[in-house]
C-alpha cells in the first residue's frame, strides 16, 4: 500500500482551503499527512489551524510589500520545504510570489487554488474583476505554478455563476466552498 501523500501547505489568510484539507484527511477521503503548514502571517487563522491539530509549522517574514518578497524569507521557505519532504506543495491562499529555488527544486509539484477561471481573472483582484466584467459565470482553478503568474497547467476548474445581488464578499464565499470540493479532489488522485 502506498505511504500517505505528504503536503506542505502554504497560505496566509482564513485558512478555508487548509482547513478543507484537513478535513479530508479526518474523513479519510483524501490519504496524506501535513508535513509543514508555513505562512508569512504570524496571526492568522491559516497558522492558529495548523497549530490546534499540532502540525509542523513556519512563519516566514518576507518583508512590508506583498509583490516583493526579500531574496532571504525566498531562500528560507526553499529551506523548510526541502526539510519536510513534501511530495506536493499547495499555495492555498498564499498571497505572496513564490520564486526559485523553490520554483526550480519542486518544478510540476506546486499548485495554486485561484478564484477564477484561469485564464480570466488573474491576479490578487480575480472575485472584483469577474464581478465587474458583467459576465454571469466565474469558478475557481487548481493550477500549477510555473514562474509566470497564476498561468501554469491547469489541472481542474467549476464554474460558479454569478448572482445578480453579489458582492464580492458573497461571491467570493461561494466560489470558496467550490474550492473546497475541488482542491481535495485534485489532491485524492495527485500526482496527475
Ligand atoms: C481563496 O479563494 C483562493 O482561491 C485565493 O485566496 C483565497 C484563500 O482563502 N487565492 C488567491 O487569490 C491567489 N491568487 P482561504 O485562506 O480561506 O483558503
Amino acid at each position: 500500500m502506498n505511504l500517505p501523500l505528504r503536503i506542505a501547505v502554504l497560505g496566509s489568510g482564513t485558512g478555508s482551503n487548509f482547513a478543507a484539507i484537513l478535513d479530508a484527511i479526518h474523513a479519510r477521503t483524501l490519504r496524506a499527512e501535513i508535513v509543514l503548514a508555513l505562512t508569512d502571517e504570524p496571526t492568522s487563522t491559516f497558522l492558529t489551524l495548523a497549530q490546534n491539530d499540532h502540525l509542523p509549522t513556519a512563519v516566514i517574514d518576507c518583508g512590508p510589500h506583498p509583490l516583493r518578497t526579500t531574496d532571504a524569507s525566498q531562500q528560507a521557505i526553499h529551506d523548510h520545504l526541502l526539510a519536510a519532504r513534501p511530495d506536493v506543495i499547495v499555495l492555498a491562499g498564499f498571497m505572496r510570489i513564490l520564486k526559485d529555488p523553490t520554483l526550480t527544486t519542486f518544478a510540476d509539484r506546486i499548485l495554486n487554488v485561484h478564484p477564477s477561471l484561469l485564464p480570466q481573472f488573474k491576479g490578487r483582484h480575480a472575485v472584483r474583476d469577474a464581478l465587474a466584467s458583467g459576465q454571469t459565470t466565474t469558478g475557481c482553478t487548481v493550477h500549477l505554478v510555473i514562474p509566470e503568474i497564476d498561468a501554469g497547467r491547469v489541472l481542474a476548474q467549476a464554474s460558479v455563476p454569478i448572482l445578480p445581488t453579489d458582492t464580492e464578499a458573497t461571491l467570493h464565499a461561494r466560489i470558496k466552498q467550490t474550492e473546497h470540493t475541488l482542491l481535495p479532489q485534485v489532491l485524492s488522485t495527485w500526482p496527475h
